[in-house]
């Protein structure tokens, strides 16, 4: 039994929220590699540079070692890409999160959970940007060694609570095809995936980088409340 506190967030907790945030990120790389190399352009280019090198050189070892070189050179743009988009979240919401979210009468709220005076779990929600009258479920994270007890579910509990009081009528959320964890988490809560777009950037498209939107109305949150 894990003795965690669901509180909202506090100025002190900046750097823990933003170090929680890229960590759970920058998990997903290795994942997106592996989808890069399957992309069959890729694959084409790898057998090309090896056939290209063992005729130039006449060495098998050579080739091998070029195709070596141009899979760290994908693994670099992976992480590269990766880098970019963590900095891209917390030069948004995350870069002043009392602003965003904390501000008296705002309908948007964030919140931690604080085990053993430690940050281990974040989740925000606040009005939609790309769908007006849905909040977003936003940043939703639970340190690696913390995972699987619950969590995340207490979390969303607390933001659903949140919810129900301003009379919020959708929550939507934004996900990728790697965050499969999170997937399940969406879907057991009640969540159903409604919209699947490739990510809008070059990078992006050239390895089919599919994001997807959630969404649940709220009509069904008195049940999912009661579950726990
Ligand atoms: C997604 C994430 C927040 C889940 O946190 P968690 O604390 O482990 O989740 P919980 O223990 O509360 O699990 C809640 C539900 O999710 C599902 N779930 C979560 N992780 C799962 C896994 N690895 N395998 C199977 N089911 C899983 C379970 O169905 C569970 O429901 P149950 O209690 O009825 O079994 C966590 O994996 C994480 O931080 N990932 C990295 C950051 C990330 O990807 N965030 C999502 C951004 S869109």
């Amino acid at each position: 039994m894990l003795w965690y506190q669901i509180r909202e967030y506090q100025d002190a907790d900046y750097s823990a929220v933003r170090t929680i945030y890229s960590t759970g990120f920058r998990e997903h790389v290795g994942i997106v590699y592996l989808l890069a190399l399957k992309q069959p352009w890729i694959q084409a280019m790898l057998c090309g540079v090896f056939l290209l090198i063992h005729i130039l050189s006449g060495s098998i070892l050579t080739g091998i070692l070029g195709v070596g070189g141009v899979m760290l050179a994908v693994r670099m743009s992976v992480q590269y890409i990766f880098e970019q988009g963590i900095q891209l979240g917390l030069r948004e919401d995350l870069l002043d999160i009392r602003n965003s979210y904390m501000q008296p009468g705002n309908r948007s709220c964030f919140w931690v959970a604080e085990l053993k005076g430690s940050i281990v779990g974040t989740v925000g929600i606040l009005p939609c940007v790309e769908e007006p009258g849905a909040w977003e479920l936003k940043r939703i994270s639970v340190k690696k060694e913390f995972r699987g007890r619950g969590l995340a579910k207490a979390l969303c509990k607390t933001a659903f609570e949140f919810v129900a009081r301003h009379n919020v009528k959708r929550v939507v959320l934004f996900t990728s095809m790697v965050q499969t964890d999170a997937h399940k988490l969406y879907e057991s809560i009640g969540f159903k995936k409604e919209e699947e777009f490739v990510w809008p950037s070059p990078p992006a498209r050239r390895i089919n980088f599919m994001c997807f939107c959630f969404r649940l109305e709220t009509q069904r949150l008195p049940d999912m409340l009661l579950q726990h």
